[in-house]
Parts: structure tokens; sequence; C-alpha cells
């Protein structure tokens, strides 16, 4: 972060969430109804993405929504019952995934238009979310807290996190951002998390994440002291 530039704890993870459903949204629209392995290969990589998505959902209400509460409660309020209707939602989505896995080879494309649809609008909701955290929930929290106090919040998060789930969020995270921040990000790890993190997330997630132009430039920004 720039001295500028106040802490941001949504945006990285809000992009990364967003090309996750972008990229199983395309999916879902395209896949092949007949082919059973490809569905299942699917069904895999929209359970770990709900997964990642209602986690985060969790982390927000323990460490950022809670605290909001006092200062700020009719947006915590909003904040909770957004994050409600997302739970509600993903238990929808999971009884759906589950008629896909099961479903005969016949009734396979109307389960799958189902699916398809009912995460539109599930990603559509999100997309909206997100927006007002990033528009409305960040600037009040830049008003009743320090960076320091957020960024310690953004800290008991991530510790909580297993470090199999955290390579997951990275590797939808990075390649979301666009250079400069991805840059940002690296270098805010680098100067605040151990060596082996910082090593970790560029040469096994930021390597197979990105395209090999872009990794190159990420290289690039990073040797220069910013
Ligand atoms: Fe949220």
């Amino acid at each position: 972060m720039t001295s500028q530039q106040r802490h941001d704890f949504y945006g990285p993870i809000h992009k990364g969430l967003r090309l996750g459903s972008s990229r199983l949204l395309m999916a879902l629209g395209q896949i092949e109804t007949r082919d059973a392995r490809a569905i299942a290969e699917l069904i895999g990589q929209l359970r770990i993405h709900l997964q990642l998505a209602e986690e985060h959902l969790q982390h927000e209400d323990a460490e950022y929504n809670e605290p909001l509460r006092g200062r700020a409660p009719n947006l915590a309020a909003q904040l909770a019952d957004d994050h409600h209707h997302h739970y509600v939602t993903f238990r929808e989505l999971d009884g759906l995934i589950h008629a896909l896995e099961t479903a005969d080879e016949a009734s396979r494309a109307a389960v799958g238009r189902a699916l398809y649809l009912r995460f539109s609008t599930y990603f559509g909701d999100d997309l909206a979310h997100m927006a007002r955290e990033e528009q409305e929930a960040l600037p009040a929290f830049h008003r009743h807290f320090s960076d320091q106090e957020l960024m310690d919040m953004e800290s008991r998060i991530i510790q909580s996190i297993s470090p199999e789930r955290l390579t997951q969020y990275y590797f939808i995270m990075l390649p979301g951002m666009n250079p400069a921040e991805r840059a940002t990000f690296l270098r805010y790890i680098r100067a605040n998390a151990p060596p082996e993190a910082y090593s970790h997330i560029l040469d096994d997630v930021a390597r197979a994440a990105l395209p090999p132009e872009q990794f190159r430039v990420l290289n690039e920004d990073l040797a220069y002291v910013a």
C-alpha cells in the first residue's frame, strides 16, 4: 500500500471471487451434458469455489462485520442480511449440484440448465453485494478504524485459514488483479509475511496461475524497489 492509499481488504479477494465465478458461469453454460466425466470435473471445481466463497463470508462476519456493528449498525445489518441471503443460496446450489451429480442421462440437460440459471442469479447478487462492500462498507471502515486495525483484522483471517485453502484463494486472486495491483500485493506479502510464504505465492502460485507474459511482467515489477 502506498502512503496515500488506505488499506483495502476487499479488493484482492473480491477480484478473485469475481474471476472464479465468471469462469464457472461460462463453463456451466458451455458444459457438454452428455459427458459424465466433464460434469464430474466441473462439479468438483464448483464445489471448491463455493466453499471459498462461503468461507470468505464467514471470515468477513467474524472479523469485519462484528466490529462494524458497534460503529455503523445500519450498514452492518445490511451486510448481515446480504450474507444470510447468500448462505440460503449456497444450500440451494448444493442441492442442485447434487441433483446434477445424480441425474440420469435423460434429465442432465434440464438439471444443468437449472443449476446454470441459479448460479447466474447467485453471481448477480454477489456482484451487487461485493460492490456494496467496496463502495459503502470500505469508506465506513476507513472512517471508523485505522489502517493498522484493518490490517490486524485481515491478518487474523489469514492466520485462521489452512495453507492449502490459502493457496486456493491465491490461485484466483492473483490472475484476478491487474499488473500494478499484483506487484503491490506481492510487495506487501514480501514486507509482511515469512519469506517462504512469499516464494510460495510467487514461484508456485503466480507462475502457474498467470500467462507467461504476465508472470514476466510481475517479476520485472518486483525487481524495482517500490
Ligand atoms: Fe461480504
